[in-house]
């Protein structure tokens, strides 16, 4: 029986699908997928080692489909999670797209980035803590992006994403020093992948060169390396996907 598991939120982001895919490979620790959408025939390889892969469906990231979420894991689980990763995070849709100027701006489409990019991770970050606070030590990692920085804001643009992970970001430090005092074995990261190419990252990858722009099962790697390295010590990590850290 394994000890571990792993949580992999939003998992039918790209880099989610390669983390776990990974992780499968390695067959290192029993794996729990959520997500809105399981594209199962994309993915034979959860099938493959079904017993090893738990899949929750939610309708939606409301609170009350978190908490359903959440009541699951408990009953489920018995090994502790040792490592999270909330995938979550959109730049665009069919009716979202970054702004590239200040009339670009929309109310509507702010809310929404907002709620999936900020709103959605703390959720997690809330709902997930109970859970696994405890002896075993665990890596939560938030996908956030370079853009949020702050400090490294130089050539503007993207309002709405960029704010709401500069927002993520202060979530993830603000929540690193409570945790610190009442669940000290919980790592939080805000993590960079870098340009991956995923359907996020698509309509934008024109003026990216080639060397620049990642494969998902590259970033997923990074990752994992990175989380193994990464030392418990009761503060959150702002990192890149070579593990160096950015400035927030
Ligand atoms: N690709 C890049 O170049 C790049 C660069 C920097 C940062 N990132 C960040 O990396 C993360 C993963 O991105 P990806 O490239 O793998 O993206 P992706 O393949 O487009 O995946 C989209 C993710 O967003 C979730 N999502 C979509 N609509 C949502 C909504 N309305 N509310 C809540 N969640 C929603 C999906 O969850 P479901 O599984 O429930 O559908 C899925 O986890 C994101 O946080 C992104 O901001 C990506």
């Amino acid at each position: 029986m394994r000890t571990e598991q792993t949580l992999i939120i939003g998992a039918s982001s790209d880099i989610g699908k390669a983390i776990a895919k990974q992780i499968i490979a390695e067959d290192s620790a029993n794996l729990i997928l959520i997500s809105r959408s399981f594209a199962d025939d994309d993915q034979p390889e959860y099938k493959a080692n079904s017993s090893n892969v738990t899949k929750i469906k939610l309708k939606d990231y409301q609170p009350q489909s978190i908490d359903q979420a959440i009541s699951q894991l408990s009953q489920d689980n018995q090994a502790p999670i040792t490592q999270v990763f909330v995938c979550n995070g959109v730049l665009h849709n069919s009716t979202i797209t970054p702004e590239k100027r200040l009339e670009d701006f929309n109310a509507q489409s702010f809310i929404d980035v907002i709620s999936s990019n900020t709103l959605t991770p703390m959720l997690w970050i809330q709902k997930l803590t109970p859970i696994i606070t405890g002896k075993s030590p665990c890596t939560f990692v938030l996908f956030s992006a370079r853009v949020g920085s702050i400090s490294d804001n130089r050539l503007g643009g993207w309002y709405s994403y960029r704010a709401s992970k500069a927002a993520l970001n202060m979530m993830v430090k603000t929540a690193a020093i409570e945790l610190a005092r009442r669940a000290k074995n919980i790592k939080l990261i805000a993590f960079h992948p870098g340009t991956t190419d995923t359907p996020l990252s698509k309509p934008f990858q024109k003026n990216v060169p080639e060397s620049k722009l990642f494969s998902a099962a590259f970033v997923a790697k990074q990752l994992l390396e990175i989380v193994e390295k990464t030392p418990h010590d009761k503060m959150a990590s702002y990192l890149d996907w070579q593990g160096e850290k950015i400035n927030w």
